[in-house]
């Protein structure tokens, strides 16, 4: 078993692991990546105040997202085919998430079904929903949400259309995977991923396959989000949805300020901050960067989360002084999954834990609740003069 330190350690072992299409599909951002690397980049320049002679005895991560009791506010982002960084990756993940005790969103584009997730574990769950041009398939998924353990819809409102990613072009990115000579030399090193995905019959997207018709080519997401995802969608839709579903709503992909007052007026019960990972508008502001002007646009009206960039407990840490009541994983806790399947999530989460513990200490807190400003150390003109 080798000794995991950190995340960077999972990702090295998922890259090693997973074959080279998924893990890319993973890890990449569009075109030239600029936001995606700025997501991470932009977390470094934010430094931590050290305090001491603190009493630091009796600490506590434990907080709410929602109205939900967490072990610390990280939740499981959303991630589409996390069934193929391992053989099914959403039932393991949520299972980890579960024992851990913070929330698991499962995506739409999922391999492992609503139903599969919902038959696995016992605590609810989040969904997170793309707004399809079938919108008999959209009031169908919602009732299914309502019938299996999901307590919260996440509204993705940052991908009515697929931005390009370059190495899943030039990888020819498909599911399943095409017989092509290089993707064959490639699963030649992926024994024990070909070996764990003999064993299970979740190969494909288990929320669509059966429940769409009229898509003529399920094996790409590319092909499928241009074919199927509704490119008028707006804040009109965002209502009728929000009536459709009448539990908790949590809006995500809100960058701008603007559309933080919009979420607002639309009733949502949280809002993530979120560049989808900085997959999607290349050039955007990181998430971190635009998370100062957002939480002083809603002035506190609206619960405010924060996704995109996040790989250590210290990001958490900033993220929450900087004003987010909860924060998201994706790649992450994709990378513990890759690296080593269930316990690998687990692990994920035990390292960003420890981290977040012992690194809100050095800050001289000891509840996640009682993080705010005073504990950062924020370079002039951060959020930036942009005109
Ligand atoms: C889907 O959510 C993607 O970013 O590929």
């Amino acid at each position: 078993m080798p000794v995991i330190t950190c995340i960077e350690d999972l990702r090295r072992l998922h890259e090693r692991r997973t074959p080279r299409m998924f893990y890319d599909y993973c890890d990449s951002g569009s075109y030239t990546e600029q936001t995606y690397r700025e997501n991470t980049s932009d977390f470094d320049q934010i430094r931590l105040r050290q305090r001491v002679a603190i009493d630091m005895t009796g600490r506590s991560t434990a907080s709410a997202m929602i109205g939900q009791d967490v072990a610390m506010p990280v939740a499981l982002a959303p991630v589409g085919s996390t069934g193929m960084q391992w053989p099914d990756g959403e039932i393991l993940a949520a299972k980890a998430a579960e024992e851990f005790g913070v929330p698991f969103t499962l995506s739409t584009m999922s391999v492992c079904s609503i139903e599969d997730v919902s038959e696995h574990t016992q605590k609810p769950f989040w969904f997170q929903l793309y707004v399809m041009r079938d919108w008999d398939f959209v009031k169908r998924v919602i009732e299914r949400c309502k019938t299996a353990n999901v307590s919260a819809l996440v509204l993705t409102l940052d991908l009515q259309l697929l931005a390009q990613r370059h190495k899943d072009l030039k990888n020819g990115l498909s599911i399943p995977i095409k017989p092509t000579v290089p993707n064959l030399v490639n699963l030649a090193t992926k024994w024990a991923w070909i070996r764990a995905m003999l064993g299970t019959k979740r190969r494909s997207f288990g929320n669509i396959v059966g429940h769409v018709e009229g898509i003529s080519d399920m094996t790409s997401l590319a092909i499928w989000a241009a074919e199927s995802f509704d490119k008028s969608m707006d804040w009109e839709m965002v209502k009728r949805i929000k009536e459709m579903w009448g539990g908790p709503l949590i809006l995500k992909g809100i960058l701008d300020p603007e559309d933080a007052k919009l979420a607002l007026n639309v009733g949502a019960d949280a809002i993530i901050v979120s560049n989808h990972g900085g997959r999607q508008l290349d050039g955007a502001l990181s998430s971190i960067r635009a998370l100062g002007p957002i939480m002083d646009a809603v002035g506190g009206k609206v619960e405010v989360h924060l996704d995109s960039g996040i790989r250590s407990g210290q990001d958490v840490l900033k993220a929450l002084a900087m004003g987010a009541q909860g924060t998201y994983i994706g790649r992450a806790f994709n990378h513990g999954l890759g690296a080593m399947g269930q316990a690998g999530v687990a692990k994920a989460l035990e390292v960003i834990h420890k981290e977040l513990d012992t690194s809100m200490a050095l800050c001289g807190r000891t509840r996640v609740t009682d993080l705010d400003r005073s504990n950062l150390q924020v370079p002039e003109g951060f959020a930036g003069r942009w005109a």
